[in-house]
């Protein structure tokens, strides 16, 4: 199984350039086969998550061309058969194929999704939302048949705005005769970026980025081209890089704006970043003061960098917390970094965590529990002194576009072996 392997304490110059974003490409791919006709997608990230996609398409015999970071679809040959549990359980965003097809066929006959295990993630919000859409749900042994008649619009409340169900629902939606209004939406950009999509191929969105959003379903979507946002995600974790080892490190094709709550926590800390219009200029400040971090729907601080954020916390001074809402379980990479010499504690409850720095991280073998867990040990590698290795790195590469090739490239002394 290869690993990656990091030499630690190397100053980071240069460019680093921030590919589409995971989260909204995954649901675009299902997102085009609503679409009889072909749709072209640009600046899709390299990587596993959307080969896993890519087979899906095939087995339902939808046409697929990807190159250069571009990606066409033709649906107009699909086949709607079971999309197996194999292929169902290797991602989250397989899950996107039930409002798809469901959407486009009135049935889809698939498992339950896979994905980081980082605390229960059930899919009842996903299902409310196509059960008052007038579909019926057969569920047996993680195996979901959903069909509906005809699906029609309804008021649907969310009881938590759960990014993958708002999306999911809009897929299921945009076809449905009369009106949707989902309320207590997810309002993360991701969605802004699929509501658009759909919008550009005819479909009739309103209020995507708020708490309410209207579907009017539309009898036929056609072709268009449609670009992927910078993800949010990855641009952060190259910003608490930078914060940690940049010398003038410049983190380009990024959306600031989707970022307000990791920038206010860093410059809270002692980060001193030079803000532009689609890149921040980020340079390393040797003392750092401690803060406390809580995640939160957005636009709070995303979950998703809160293990990465952790790594940053053991370079700040004094006691820093980190408080999770989201997940139950997403503390995994901290037995990792302390292997490292992390100084942490989590709470009984699994929910918060106590950080005391400032550490002086050493080299160790670790493993990665999960995706951005295993960022988190890569960024400490990347501080720490000494060679340190990570295992099980198949979780990062599904989400962390060539990540070997980008650090490499501003000076960090990293290698897949
Ligand atoms: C998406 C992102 C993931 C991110 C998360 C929160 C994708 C593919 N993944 O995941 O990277 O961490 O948003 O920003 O876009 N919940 C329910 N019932 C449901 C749905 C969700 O109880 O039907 C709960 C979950 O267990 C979790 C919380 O709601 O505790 C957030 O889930 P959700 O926003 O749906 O996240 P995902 O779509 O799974």
């Amino acid at each position: 199984m290869p690993k990656i392997k990091i030499e630690g304490g190397h100053k980071l110059t240069g460019t680093v350039t921030v590919s589409g974003a995971k989260n909204s490409v995954v649901a675009l791919i299902p997102a085009a086969i609503l679409c009889d006709e072909t749709v072209t997608i640009s600046n899709v990230p390299n990587i596993t998550d959307v080969d896993d996609l890519e087979n899906i398409l095939v087995h339902l015999n939808a046409k697929i061309n990807r190159e250069d970071g571009k990606v066409e679809i033709n649906s107009s040959d699909i086949v709607n058969k079971e999309i197996t549990e194999s292929l169902s359980k290797k991602l989250r965003a397989s899950y996107y194929f039930m409002g798809a097809l469901l959407g486009k066929f009135n049935k889809v006959d698939m498992y339950f999704p896979g994905g980081c295990a980082i605390g229960a993630r059930p899919i009842n919000l996903h299902l409310k939302g196509f059960e008052l859409l007038g579909a019926k749900i057969t569920e047996e042994d993680n195996h979901f048949i959903i069909e509906a008649d005809k699906l029609k619009g309804n008021n649907i409340y969310l009881d938590f705005p759960s990014v993958g169900a708002t999306i999911n629902i809009m897929l299921a939606a945009v076809k449905a005769k009369g009106k949707t209004i989902i309320d207590n939406a997810a309002q993360e950009p991701e969605i802004v970026n699929i509501a658009t999509f759909l919008n550009n191929m005819g479909a009739k969105i309103k209020g995507a980025g708020t708490s309410t959003i209207t579907i009017t379903g539309v009898k036929y979507l056609h072709s268009c081209f449609h670009e992927v946002i910078p993800d949010r995600i990855e641009a952060g974790t190259y910003l608490i890089i930078g914060a940690l080892l940049g010398h003038n490190l410049k983190i380009d094709n990024m959306i600031p704006n989707h970022l307000e709550a990791l920038i206010a926590k860093l410059t809270e800390a002692g980060v001193g970043m030079e803000i532009g219009l689609d890149n921040v200029i980020i340079n390393e400040v040797k003392d750092y003061k401690s803060i406390e971090v809580k995640t939160l729907v957005y636009p709070g601080f995303p979950t998703d960098l809160q293990q990465v954020m952790t790594t940053f916390l053991t370079q700040c001074k004094g006691k820093s917390t980190v408080e999770e809402t989201i997940y139950e379980n997403r503390f995994q990479n901290i037995k990792e970094l302390k292997k490292m010499g992390a100084k942490a504690n989590i709470r009984k409850d699994n929910r918060k965590a106590t950080i005391k720095g400032k550490t002086e991280l050493h080299s160790a073998d670790v493993i990665a529990t999960d995706l951005r867990g295993g960022a988190s040990l890569l960024v400490a590698a990347l501080v720490a002194e000494g060679t340190s290795t990570i295992d099980n790195i198949a979780y990062i590469l599904r989400g962390y576009d060539r990540i070997v090739e980008k650090l490499t490239q501003v000076g960090a002394k990293i290698e897949i072996i």
